[in-house]
């Protein structure tokens, strides 16, 4: 008997559902078993990880720490994010000839008249006072000569006597364009900025002369390791932070746009900064509720950058690509030839993607490989595993038609990429839910096509997270692997961070860490949020121009990547294994040891509405005396992390006692533990 109540009439009131859970019986006690003696599957190392996409400002104006919005003129509107005054005027034959506009800036005919530009900003110029910034700009005076630009950071809500918060100046000289470069240092934390341009003359005494500015760019210095085209320190420490297995990118929907023209090219967002053309974000426009109609992706966080992030934090890179469907939520199959690409002109496509694994891994001789050396990097990046497609699907005779539109596509990727990289594992798609229709009838069609591990994609209600903890249980083990691409609890009627849609998702965690036979990866999604700029959420990460915070989901996701374990042991109650299922008492429990570090550990979720005795016993382990108890938990099941008070719910961790091979808590309700001893 694993499941002990006090009192046996409790029992015998019959099955309990997980409703009739919350009618707390008196003293449950559930003894979890643990087979410390029989190691199982191997957990991968990509078990845990991130995926990234730029929605919600996660890119520009999130985790890229560019502070210029459209700093090469590039936005449909050339001036948007600027404000112009003065005589100014924007010309389209610049230097950089995949951005080839940029602004003229001339005498304004008075001497005390003005002529400059103003940028807004992501939701404002962020500065922390002593921080220092790095200004860059492409100039030329075009009829020779010099001038002066002054650079201010302005408070234009100030009440004081100058909006000037800091200043630099530039000197421009000659006709040819050059890269000049400048530091300020910011004397005001602030998150409202705004960065200003002055031309001037040289000295106050000398003309003014007309001065061309192309691709301005501002960055704090102290960027994620330094670099110039840096990532925001605090957000990409975040990540680091994890320790995630696995980096999927860039997307999500942007991979395939709304239309095939917005659709994600990976060669755009590679070479140098000034030269990346600029695209429209599909996010600015999803949803008429959340509209932000100046989103556009600079690429100046690239595939590159992607890639080296993922080398930062010891992660396997996974890139996804686009194979020829544009997003088909938002275009019918019936518009095919219009919208998508037809299977015979798809060979671009597919040399996209073989050159993408060259630009990852092809010796610096390679043609693609010699980019990514010219880039700093002439090493390889190691790409093991290419996405294709992202939200796919294909059409049966009920809807819309038999059509295969999806894996018809995806066969000729395969093809051509086994051909070429034998080694390389891909990844498919069994589209936008988790069951259905459409999930039915692409699962088997993976195997058909022999992916390596097919991406699956779930945001559903608190009811779908508590009943599905056996969704792996049953999966066919042969393959292909399953990679939770994305996921998340949405809250029904609250759609938004909090606790217990976060409870809920360490609880379906249980059941992917149990399945790690054949469950080889799992990323949350999405990832970041700026709270002046979200169109999804919940979301993992938030942030402003200043500050970040880690939500609950967060510290979910973290507590298994860093408790992951190397292999799988099993756990029951009462002969089964902890699903949530009656007479369970709302319990979700896995349990790894890590033979690394010779660590027993025992997740466990306790999604129930009343407090818990639990005993966790340790087949064949003994002598032990103490434990490690990580706990997280909210009495306030709605709140979460925010900007303001980030630590408002975190894991905490203290010892426990053991009793030789068993450890007994009492687990509060609404709580996610870890437990961890060693032998
Ligand atoms: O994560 C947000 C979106 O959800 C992704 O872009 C897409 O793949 C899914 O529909």
């Amino acid at each position: 008997m694993k499941t002990n109540f006090a009192s046996f009439a409790v029992l015998a009131l019959g099955a309990m559902t997980l409703a009739s859970c919350d009618n707390q019986p008196a003293e449950p006690i559930s003894e979890l078993l643990v087979e410390a003696n029989q190691p199982g599957a191997e957990i991968k190392n990509t078990m845990y990880g991130i995926f990234f996409e730029d929605i919600n400002y996660a890119a520009d104006g999130g985790l890229y720490a560019e502070m210029i919005k459209n700093r090469s003129f590039e936005f449909p509107q050339a001036l948007m994010g600027w404000q112009a005054f003065g005589k100014v005027e924007v010309r389209n034959d610049g230097p950089f000839k995949r951005n080839p506009h940029y602004v003229r800036l001339s005498d304004p005919g008075h001497p005390h008249k003005r002529t400059g530009i103003e940028n807004e900003g992501f939701f404002g110029i962020a500065t922390k006072a002593d921080a220092t910034y790095r200004i860059s700009l492409w100039a030329r005076c075009p009829n020779g000569g010099k001038s002066t630009l002054l650079i201010w950071l302005t408070d234009n809500d100030s009440m004081g006597e100058t909006q000037e918060t800091a200043s630099a100046r530039i000197d421009v000289e000659g006709k040819e364009w050059k890269k000049y470069s400048t530091e300020i240092t910011a004397k005001v934390t602030a998150d409202d900025l705004a960065f200003r341009i002055f031309l001037r003359g040289f000295d106050e005494k000398e003309p003014i002369v007309a001065t061309d500015l192309e691709h301005i760019s501002m960055f704090p210095k102290d960027t994620w390791k330094g670099r110039e085209n840096g990532m925001r320190a605090d957000l990409a420490q975040a990540l680091c932070d994890l320790k995630p297995g696995v980096f999927r990118f860039p997307g999500g929907c942007i991979v395939e746009g709304t239309n095939l023209e917005q659709r994600y090219q990976w060669k755009n967002s590679v070479g140098p900064v000034e030269n990346r053309p600029i695209n429209e974000n599909r996010w600015e426009n999803t949803f008429p509720h959340r509209l932000y109609p100046d989103y556009h992706q600079s690429y100046g966080l690239g595939f590159f950058e992607f890639f080296q992030l993922c080398e930062d934090f010891g992660c396997e890179p996974l890139p996804v690509i686009s194979c020829g469907l544009a997003c088909q939520f938002q275009n019918e199959i019936k518009d095919e030839a219009k919208v998508h690409v037809a299977l015979r002109d798809l060979k671009p496509y597919i040399q996209d993607a073989l050159d993408l694994v060259e630009f990852a891994n092809g010796s610096a001789d390679t043609k693609w490989g010699k980019v990514r050396a010219e880039m700093g990097h002439p090493e390889p990046f190691n790409l093991h595993y290419l996405g294709v497609g992202n939200e796919q699907w294909d059409y049966d005779e009920a809807h819309g038609g038999d059509n295969p539109a999806f894996t018809s596509r995806l066969k000729l990727f395969s093809d051509a990429l086994r051909a070429a990289y034998p080694d390389l594992k891909l990844i498919g798609t069994t589209g936008p839910n988790s069951e259905g229709w459409d999930f039915d009838l692409l699962q088997p069609r993976m195997k058909e096509l022999k992916v390596d591990l097919y991406d699956e994609h779930y945001y559903r209600n608190e009811e779908w997270f508590l009943s599905h903890g056996h969704r792996y249980d049953n999966y066919d083990r042969e393959g292909p692997a399953v990679f939770a691409g994305e996921y998340a609890c949405h809250g029904k009627g609250k759609k938004w961070n909090h606790f217990e849609t976060s409870l809920y998702e360490a609880a379906h965690m249980t059941g992917i860490e149990r399945n790690a036979d054949i469950v080889h990866m799992a990323t949350y999604a999405p990832l970041f949020a700026h709270v002046k700029g979200w169109q999804w959420r919940p979301d993992m990460i938030w942030f402003d121009g200043l500050r970040s915070m880690k939500s609950v989901s967060y510290y979910v996701q973290q507590l298994y990547c860093h408790h992951k374990g190397t292999n799988v042991l099993p756990i029951t109650l009462d002969g089964k294994v902890v699903a949530g299922d009656e007479y369970q008492n709302g319990l979700f429990a896995s349990a790894v040891v890590d033979k690394g570090t010779g660590e027993y550990i025992v997740k466990v979720a306790n999604t129930s509405n009343f407090d818990q005795s639990l005993s966790v016993r340790f087949n064949d382990l003994e002598g032990i005396s103490s434990a490690r108890q990580i706990l997280l938990h909210s009495d306030d099941l709605d709140a979460d992390n925010t900007l303001d008070e980030p630590e408002k719910i975190v894991p905490e961790e203290s010892s426990i006692s053991a009793n030789g091979d068993v450890i007994n808590v009492k687990l509060k309700a609404k709580t996610f533990a870890v437990y961890i001893v060693k032998k």
